[in-house]
């Protein structure tokens, strides 16, 4: 069920007599709000006029009792119109974009942008940082010296009409109640429900002005979801979100119980982006990407289907025109091309330290959480939020799951700025694998689409 914002704007005037408390009392005891009653909490406690106690308390009943899907789509609805939504009518073409749960060494984003661009639809990027072991698309950019990604709304819009792409992060206008909600959340232990993450990340999405989206949902040991019947459930969840507003939507389920790609860290990954944009390097994180980029183009309507929309971008990579597309965002971005067109020029961690397998076997298993909490130890991510990232830190993981391992073999190389990290690190790192004297089958990469 979705509202206009003129029938949402009428629910704030009539919403000034309800209690509180009986709200939180109703959803304590196992019943439905209504959308009226959620316009009511979200909008009072964006203003303040709710305080953060019992908002914490609505969260904690929502967490414990569920929320159906009319409660999803109106907690998404008051959440996304707390903000500015933005129209790019005035842009022509289809406007799609891909949303990823996070995951360790999902890189993504960074390749399927210029390439969608370069095939001709519209990507608008609102993306976000580093979260615990997870790394973040703008973290990623801004080790590229010189890339703005806190771009205003009005050069959003003009770099999008100049270059069909571009990625940004959220500013104070898009969704501010995600950002108050969040916050609580995280310090509530009401993180990890299915509607609240619905929500929190449709409504950032919804606001950019899209008309179609890819979702990517990780499942295994590195994703927020670790089951993939949890991953399918919020898979579902979020599509029906996205279909309540009349969006095209697409779903994978993908792996993420070893990193993507082999590279983990901000200019690590930025530079394994250029290398599969170059058409250097193939494996799981060429394979994603494509997929992702050809459910895209099909979802414009510039392919019949996600593998036609796939080999199309395989041609934009083998004939130049998606890297051409990733500089030519790079520059309107304010980022030196310098480090783009020469990523090998670009300065090294200080320290560079090789670890090598402890026993001969097959690679079964990627304690992938611990991999990316590893990359955040050594300076890829932050602890806290004013710790400052190295864009320079992170692990090249050499090894993938069914590979055959001897003793002695070089898996991994830690990237850092301080011999303590290593040190912390290197003597715990091959706790974090398990081997097998018999073979092992690689996972599947796409475990399932959801149209
Ligand atoms: N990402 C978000 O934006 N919100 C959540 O709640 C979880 C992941």
């Amino acid at each position: 069920m979705v509202l206009n914002k003129i029938i949402y704007n009428s629910f704030l005037t009539r919403s000034n007599n309800m209690n509180t408390v009986e709200l939180i009392r109703k959803k304590r005891d196992g019943g439905s709000l209504t959308s009226e009653e959620i316009n009511y909490l979200v909008s009072s406690y964006t203003k303040k006029e709710i305080p953060d106690y019992q908002f914490s308390a609505f969260l904690m009943s929502g967490f414990l009792n569920g929320l159906d899907k009319n409660e999803t789509s109106a907690l998404t609805e008051a959440m996304l119109y707390s903000g500015k939504v933005l129209k790019l009518d005035s842009i022509k073409g289809m406007k799609v974009d891909k949303h990823s749960t996070g995951g360790v060494g999902d890189k993504t984003s960074l390749i399927l942008a210029p390439i969608v661009a370069a095939a001709g639809v519209n990507v608008p990027m609102i993306s976000g940082r580093g979260l615990g072991h997870s790394g973040g698309t703008l973290d990623k950019l801004e080790s590229i010296p010189g890339f703005r990604t806190n771009l205003t709304l009005k050069e959003y819009k003009a770099a999008i009409k100049k270059c069909g792409a571009v990625l940004i992060g959220q500013t104070a206008e898009i969704a501010p109640a995600d950002k108050l909600i969040y916050s609580l959340r995280d310090v509530t232990a009401t993180v990890e429900s299915i509607p609240f993450i619905t929500a929190s990340i449709m409504s950032k999405k919804l606001a950019e002005g899209i008309d179609g989206l890819v979702l990517d949902v990780k499942t295994g040991s590195g994703a927020f979801m670790k089951t993939q019947k949890n991953s399918e459930k919020l898979a579902h969840s979020l599509i029906n979100a996205a279909k309540a507003f009349d969006k095209k939507v697409i779903a994978m389920i993908t792996d993420m119980n070893q990193p993507l790609g082999n590279y983990i860290g901000n200019w690590l990954e930025v530079y394994e982006s250029i290398k599969v944009l170059r058409g250097e390097v193939k494996g799981d994180i060429f394979d994603l990407s494509i997929a992702l980029s050809g459910a895209m183009i099909y979802l414009s309507g510039k392919a019949s289907s996600i593998k036609e929309g796939a080999e199309i971008s395989k041609v934009l990579i083998s004939n130049g025109k998606a890297f051409d597309k990733f500089m030519e965002i790079v520059a309107e971005q304010g980022g030196n091309l310098k480090f783009i067109k020469n990523p090998e020029k670009y300065p090294e961690a200080k320290i560079i330290e090789k670890i090598t397998a402890e026993k001969n076997g097959y690679l079964e298993s990627v304690d992938n959480y611990t991999m990316g909490m590893f990359a955040l130890e050594l300076g890829a991510g932050r602890k806290t939020k004013e710790d400052k990232i190295d864009p320079t830190a992170g692990i090249i993981f050499k090894i993938k799951i069914g590979d055959y391992i001897k003793k002695g073999d070089v898996i991994a190389e830690l990237h850092t700025s301080s011999k303590q990290k290593v040190k912390s690190i290197e003597g715990k790192f091959n706790n974090i694998l398990s081997f097998n004297s018999k073979p092992v089958k690689k996972p599947k990469l796409i475990k399932k689409i959801i149209e």
